[in-house]
């Protein structure tokens, strides 16, 4: 077993450092109380080849591992989580989908786009009364001969208003329960469509999460990626690989916690020492560092098996139940470590509190992932 990382993941893990702390790091602290989209950051990250990763260059994107997706995810993370769920959502729920069922018209048409980073792309799914139980589609995607006639409401979409292509899936065949669902591609600005309001939220500030209204839109039917009746499998599919990006992002959350609380106690001094000196901070910094360890492994486990081709779907759930959990615990921690300090808006931990809470809930749940690995160990 080799844990080593090649030159090529070394290099861009550091290119992704270097611009997580000097383009992401000026400014977050604003993003985040003026609920600030990161636009320029993002269209620098297309231009650096970080908005497709592992999309075949032909296709636009960098041609990269999930390994090196892994390493870039938790180095943005560490700085921004508003900016690399955005990023996240545009490589594994996107531009994955697109390329592994996509026709190579749609490739071309969309893809290439996306993957380059001249346009962002959302992933709908979520629906005021389908979160967890995401058979229950109530969008209707109906089938009108040329086209389908799209209408319902999505919630909390991940970049609901910067994107410009978005993801649909909806319920064509009722009857059919989830072998009647359909994804669909729809470009803003098609009639009938309109974006929401943004939703004020406790953490990720700076991504803008909104919900999407369809009324009687026409989406022709060349935009159905995949067989009829194929949405439903392809948004689980989609999820799983999805589910690697938001762990390495929860292990970067708590790795950029980590790593300001360990600064801080060490030049932080109470009763004439470092507060590393005392024991209590000891143990806390030992139990924040085995859990991100830990977390790490999987993440990097889950990218390897989708790299062999062999299944992941477990250990991507694995990984984000895991690494979350460990998101939400250490970054309580690095609050604590910090004192009065951590409470306030400088020092940073205090946003990356809010911000882990996010990796609980989004792409499943923990509970969701918890029934995943369940059924799997089952089965
Ligand atoms: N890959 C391929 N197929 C899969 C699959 C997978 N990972 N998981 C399930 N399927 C297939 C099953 O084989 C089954 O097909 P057949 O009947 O043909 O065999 C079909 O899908 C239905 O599966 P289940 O019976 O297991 O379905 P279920 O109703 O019990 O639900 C679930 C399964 C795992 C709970 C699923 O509903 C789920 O993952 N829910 C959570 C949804 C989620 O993650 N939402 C996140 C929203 S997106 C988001 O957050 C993005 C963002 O903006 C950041």
């Amino acid at each position: 077993m080799n844990f080593e990382l090649t030159e090529e993941q070394k290099m861009v893990r550091d290119a992704a450092r270097s611009f997580a702390q000097n383009e992401l790091k000026p400014g977050v602290i604003e993003r985040d109380e003026q609920q600030k989209f990161p636009a320029d950051q993002i269209k620098e990250l297309g231009e650096l080849g970080f908005m497709g990763m592992m999309t075949k260059e032909e296709y636009g994107g960098a041609g990269l591992d999930t390994i090196s997706y892994v390493l870039v995810m938790e180095e943005l993370s560490k700085i921004d989580a508003s900016a690399s769920v955005a990023v996240s959502v545009n490589n594994s729920l996107v531009c994955y989908g697109l390329e592994k069922y996509g026709t190579e018209e749609q490739k071309q048409k969309y893809l290439v786009p996306l993957a380059s980073g001249q346009k962002l792309g959302a992933f709908c799914l979520s629906e005021p009364e389908a979160g967890s139980d995401a058979t229950s589609q109530h969008t209707t995607a109906i089938d009108m001969g040329g086209y389908y006639l799209l209408n319902g409401t999505k919630n909390w979409i991940t970049n609901g208003n910067n994107a410009s292509i978005y993801l649909v899936i909806a319920q064509t065949y009722p009857e059919k329960g989830h072998r009647g669902i359909n994804v669909l591609i729809v470009e803003k600005g098609m009639e009938g469509f309109t974006v929401g309001p943004k939703e004020n939220k406790l953490g990720i500030r700076g991504s803008d999460t909104h919900s999407l209204q369809f009324t009687d839109v026409k989406v022709p039917k060349e935009n159905r990626i995949g067989d009829d009746g194929f949405g439903f499998k392809f948004a689980m599919q989609t999820l799983d690989g999805g589910r690697i990006g938001i762990a390495a992002q929860a292990l970067g959350i708590a790795s950029g916690a980590y790593e300001l609380a360990l600064a801080y106690a060490k030049e932080r001094k109470t009763f004439g020492h470092p507060i590393a000196d005392h024991q209590a901070i000891q143990f806390k910094l030992a139990d924040m560092h085995c859990k991100i360890e830990s977390a790490r492994l999987l993440c990097l486990r889950a990218a390897w098996l989708k790299d062999q081709g062999l299944p992941y779907g477990e250990a991507a759930a694995m990984a984000k139940l895991m690494a979350s959990e460990a998101a939400m615990e250490v970054t309580v921690e690095a609050v604590q470590i910090h004192g009065g300090y951590g409470y306030v808006r400088e020092y940073h931990v205090e946003r990356l509190m809010r911000d882990a809470k996010i990796t609980q809930i989004y792409e499943g749940t923990s509970e969701i992932q918890r029934l995943v690995i369940a059924r799997n160990i089952l089965k």
